[in-house]
């Protein structure tokens, strides 16, 4: 079986082929962070043609790479949401007129799905079931993993995404978008001691979040002081130790209540150092076995959506309504 998957949610082109017998075999992407880069965020009308553009070339470039035909392919899985609209709109009418042309099925794959199996892909990957924490520019969940298809979603953020509050704090310290993997940079340089920001909603039971409060402090403080670099560094290092603190906080509380021993860790955030130094320390270091994904696989791809589509054909499940409808907002539970 050999399924090629593809990805145009949000702001990179991801494509890649995943097979039965050699896992994956070729990925591809194209980053637009550039095209985007002078707006401050993403432009969704700029994201949809750039998708336009690069698609056939990443398709014929992954199946280069792996030395296979137009009929070597069993499925075609692309991402149908959620996401933004027009964006979603180009990989969908893609897979599915590529399916029709190959004549092969194709599957809307949950692009969080994506996310959540993404170190499944790695060796060694984690057996269900397992507890999943997703850190990414938009979303922020805890879930109980039990199978392919079967996720229970224990908490959720009721404001910003942590990458979302990653991205608006880098912001408001004049890093460019997207600034998290920036800010984590200028925090190495912080003192430890000088801010001490909120750590939100681990006062109260329960495993949800709340990121937009942490904006605040940082904007506050940044009002508050001189804007030279040290003050920089310092409020990334505070903003960074909140959000990572509060994230481990409810993962330990997970743990708890749910008697999971698995803890896999994806999405863009899942990327930052000193978030997987503490769960080490906090997790792996009391019997919790921890999985990531590689680093390029943290942000968005082909090869998680190739591997999604990839476990549920092998299942059987294909889509038999081919019209090309997708969903900028669907849960996951669904
Ligand atoms: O998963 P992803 O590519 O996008 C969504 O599906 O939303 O994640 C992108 C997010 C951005 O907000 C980016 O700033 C953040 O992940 N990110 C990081 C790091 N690398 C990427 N945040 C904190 N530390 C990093 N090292
Ligand atoms: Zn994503």
């Amino acid at each position: 079986m050999n399924i090629l998957g593809i990805e145009t949610s949000c702001d990179e082109t991801g494509v890649a082929i995943y097979s039965t017998e050699g896992g994956l075999l070729a990925h591809a992407l194209h980053s637009q962070i550039q095209l985007h880069a002078e707006y401050g965020g993403v432009v969704p009308e700029l994201a949809s043609r750039d998708h336009v553009r690069k698609l056939i070339p990443l398709v014929k470039e992954v199946m280069q790479q792996a030395g296979l035909q137009s009929n070597d392919f069993t499925g075609i899985a692309y991402t149908a949401g959620p996401g933004l609209m027009g964006a979603l709109m180009v990989g969908a009418a893609f897979a599915r007129s590529l399916g029709m042309a190959w004549q092969i099925p194709t599957l809307a794959v949950h692009h969080l799905e994506g996310h959540l199996l993404s170190p499944l892909l790695e060796d060694p990957a984690p057996a269900f079931p397992f507890l999943a924490l997703l850190v990414s520019g938009g979303h922020t969940l805890l879930a109980e993993v039990t199978a392919i298809g079967k996720y229970r979603i224990l908490g959720d953020t009721l404001d910003d995404a942590a990458g979302e509050a990653f991205d608006k704090t880098a912001k408001l310290l004049g890093l460019p978008y997207p600034g998290g993997s920036l800010l984590a940079k200028l925090a190495e340089k912080g003192d430890s001691k000088r801010f001490q920001f909120p750590r939100p909603m681990t006062d109260r039971p329960g495993l949800d979040f709340s990121f937009s409060g942490l904006k605040t402090s940082a904007l506050n403080t940044i009002h508050a002081h001189p804007n030279d670099e040290q003050t920089k560094a310092d409020i990334a290092y505070a903003f960074q130790e909140a959000v990572i603190d509060t994230l481990v906080i409810k993962c330990v509380r997970a743990i708890k209540t749910t008697h999971l021993q698995r803890l896999v860790v994806a999405g863009g955030v899942s990327a930052n150092t000193k978030l997987r130094e503490k769960l080490h320390t906090k997790l792996a270091a009391n019997g919790v076995e921890l999985y990531f994904p590689r680093l390029e696989f943290c942000t968005d791809n082909g090869a998680m959506i190739a591997y999604a589509g990839f476990r549920h054909m092998q299942l059987g499940q294909f889509d038999t309504n081919l019209e090309i409808q997708v969903r900028p907002r669907w849960a996951l539970e669904e």
